[in-house]
């Protein structure tokens, strides 16, 4: 039976995943579509609601994104979020204007009113923050409509005609930094849209496979396998979608974790899959050789990498897909769209023009972690895997801080191994969603014994996050981080002093380089 679905209409804004990702949580199927999607799509698809997203453009401006009137007469619900608030306003007889002065122009977290009386604030505060960005404002309210909220400086933040359950917000309920504002899209989804929840993860899964099926056909596909998280979840999803048409390749680039390239090859190698692992340390440790910048490094990396899987492809012969765990936060801080480019991730697609194989799969694409994880779940993966820790594609390349050598990893990874033991022997595991050793390229003066020591600083990361997008840093016991710093010290050969990071992302980001 087909899911009850909500199309969240894409007329530009930053947040327009995260919407999607709302709808999710509530248990409601939902896709995003392109402003431009013709309305006989829309009617086929048969939503039960519809939401505007935010957007940069105003909506008196001919170029901008404008949306079709024939959605206005669907008799379907709409919720219009920030640019999609003023579309439906301008639609509807209502009049949008450039905010005069700065006082009706709003920007960050703002004290907001709401009319609780209202389907879309039941149950919820008269009083709250919302995250609000807008620098067009409602001058005047169609008719037909009233308004339901409003802050000190705009008296029109969201409005109304529960008649027809069109709704429209100038605040993004979809942010956290919006109090209730899920709350918000779940009473339109199910106190206006007559939702059920009838969506589940086990429906994702279902999809997912069903259109892996679609596109791939009889082709081959190759499966780059870090053994963290995303791939595993991606290699188990392509496994129970096309079977033996998969292989999975473990490029051991020798920037693994201690001991983690026999682990993977144990864990993977017990499973009814075509699995290959190719070692490759030499080739990765020749090409990063005297480089230091951290861009390049993960250039030099991504694209060996690809070269890896190329001569593997051509062994196996006739490969049409490459099938990469990308998962959506590295798709917004690899610079997607209009974001800025944070860190150019080398697992996210768009290949060059001159690489070998037809098409690139991502399945995981418009998932976040802790959705990735629930997939997991969902096929059978063990708890072990599912819930272990981030690793990032450059490996500890990009944790030894200026150029890699085979010794400086060898020093790392040692005491990234002393830091997990004692984690794990303090329990404080759940507590810390990320956390690793880094090699400073800095040295200082110590006193070992009697002696004059000259040797490396180490620093020590842990973050406290759910999405990896903003991060918090852990408060790490000190009688913990003493023991900590006194084995590394103690264990490993030339490291004399440790600090431990106490930024958070942002300013700065999780991993060093
Ligand atoms: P940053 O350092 O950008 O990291 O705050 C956010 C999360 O992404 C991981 N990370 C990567 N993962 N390929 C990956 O698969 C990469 O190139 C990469 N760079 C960072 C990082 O470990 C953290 O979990």
């Amino acid at each position: 039976m087909k899911n009850q679905e909500i199309i969240v209409l894409d007329f530009g804004g930053q947040y327009n995943q995260l919407i999607a990702r709302r709808v999710r949580e509530c248990g409601v199927y939902c896709e995003v579509k392109p402003f431009t999607t013709p309305v006989s799509e829309i009617k086929a698809a048969e939503p039960i609601g519809l939401i505007f997203t935010g957007g940069p453009g105003s909506v008196y401006d001919e170029k901008s994104p404008q949306a079709d009137p024939e959605l206005f007469g669907l008799g379907i619900p709409i919720l219009g979020i920030c640019y999609g608030c003023q579309l439906l306003a301008h639609n509807l007889g209502g009049r949008v204007t450039a905010a005069q002065d700065d006082s009706a122009r709003e920007y960050g977290k703002t004290e907001t009113y709401f009319d609780t009386s209202a389907k879309l604030f039941k149950g919820l505060s008269e009083r709250g923050v919302s995250w609000m960005s807008h620098g067009d404002y409602m001058e005047k309210v169609p008719d037909g409509f009233r308004l339901i909220a409003h802050s000190e400086a705009c008296p029109n933040v969201a409005i109304c005609d529960e008649e027809r359950g069109f709704y429209g917000v100038q605040f993004h309920p979809e942010v956290n930094h919006t109090e209730n504002g899920t709350e918000m899209i779940r009473n339109f989804l199910f106190e206006v849209c007559g939702a059920k929840g009838d969506w589940t993860m086990g429906d994702y899964k279902a999809e997912a496979i069903k259109n892996i099926r679609e596109r791939v056909g009889n082709g081959k596909v190759l499966l780059a396998l870090s053994g963290g998280v995303d791939s595993s979840v991606a290699a188990a999803l392509m496994a129970e979608a096309v079977g033996n048409q998969l292989t999975c390749v473990f490029v051991d680039h020798g920037l693994m974790r201690l001991n983690e390239g026999d682990e993977v090859e144990e864990a993977f190698s017990k499973w009814n899959i075509n699995f290959i692992r190719v070692n490759a340390e030499n080739r990765f440790l020749i090409r990063l050789a005297g480089v230091s910048e951290p861009e390049l490094k993960r250039k030099i990396i991504g694209e060996e990498f690809i070269r890896v899987f190329e001569a593997e492809a051509k062994k196996i012969g006739k490969v049409d897909f490459l099938c990469q765990g990308t998962i959506y936060p590295d798709v917004i801080e690899s610079g997607a769209g209009n974001a800025a480019v944070i860190k150019s991730h080398h697992n996210v697609g768009g290949l060059p023009d001159y690489v070998d194989f037809k098409e690139i799969i991502e399945p995981l694409r418009m998932l976040f972690k802790d959705e990735v994880r629930a997939l997991g779940r969902e096929l059978g993966l063990p708890e072990y895997l599912v819930m272990r820790q981030p690793f990032p594609g450059p490996g500890l390349a990009i944790r030894v801080i200026g150029d890699v050598t085979k010794e400086k990893l060898d020093t790392l990874r040692h005491a990234d191994w002393i830091f997990r033991d004692e984690v794990a022997k303090s329990g404080l595991e759940s507590a810390m969603n990320q956390y690793f050793a880094v090699l400073t390229n800095m040295r200082s003066v110590g006193v070992m014994g009697d002696g004059r020591t000259y040797d490396y600083t180490l620093a020590l990361r842990s973050v406290t996050t759910s999405d990896f997008m903003t991060a918090d840093w852990t408060r790490i016991p000190y009688d913990v981080l003493d023991r900590v710093s006194t084995r590394i010290v103690n264990e490993v050969g030339n490291v004399n002093r440790i600090v431990y990071d106490i930024t958070s992302k942002p300013p700065a980001t999780i991993e060093w380089e």
